[in-house]
């Protein structure tokens, strides 16, 4: 690879075929949200990324291109972390903090490559694909928000630190034991 051209081509080929797996992983965190908000907030999610394929294929347009095969790697690292977190059978509520986590992971990854990309397409003047990959970024950055304050909503119900130290009487016998 030598030109411009065809790393912006790749890194698009690249955010398209994440973009699409997660059209599939965010169906998936909707099923299993125990929340019902949070499943809303998911399928809406799902929904916009749904939209942002479609941009994404039309700035492939706009450059009279056709998207090469790629693997987006990032996606389906974090992909591969969440299917390993369900192998340790969680309980509801940590699953749904792990979700809104993962998500948080996702934005802050997509927010940094769409902010590439938009660099990229600026400095080889594709103005229609900077106002198309804008609005993707806009998206990601306003979805971001909105699981950070899901996630400062969320509280494990159970911390597992046992009995002695849940209990602050308990806390103080424990403290005498070993004076
Ligand atoms: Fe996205």
């Amino acid at each position: 690879m030598q030109t411009a051209h065809e790393f912006f081509l790749h890194e698009l080929s690249d955010m398209l075929d994440g973009e699409r797996k997660l059209v599939e992983i965010l169906g998936k965190q909707a099923e299993e949200s125990a929340r019902p908000d949070l499943k809303k907030g998911f399928q809406m999610h799902q929904r916009q990324t749904e939209g942002q394929v479609s941009r994404l294929e039309r700035v492939f347009e706009e450059l009279d291109a056709e998207p090469e095969a790629a693997e987006c790697a990032g996606i389906s690292g974090l992909q591969e972390e969440h299917d390993n977190f369900k192998q340790e059978d969680p309980a509801e509520d940590l699953l749904d903090i792990f979700n809104v986590g993962a998500a948080k992971k996702v934005e802050r990854y997509e927010i940094t490559a769409y902010e590439g990309l938009i660099q990229l397409a600026q400095q080889m003047r594709h103005r229609k694909a900077v106002q198309l990959l804008q609005q993707n970024l806009r998206e990601e950055q306003q979805t971001l928000k909105k699981m950070e304050a899901f996630s400062k909503k969320l509280k494990p119900e159970n911390m597992g630190m046992g009995e002695e130290e849940q209990n602050p009487r308990g806390r103080k016998a424990s403290r005498r034991r070993a004076a």
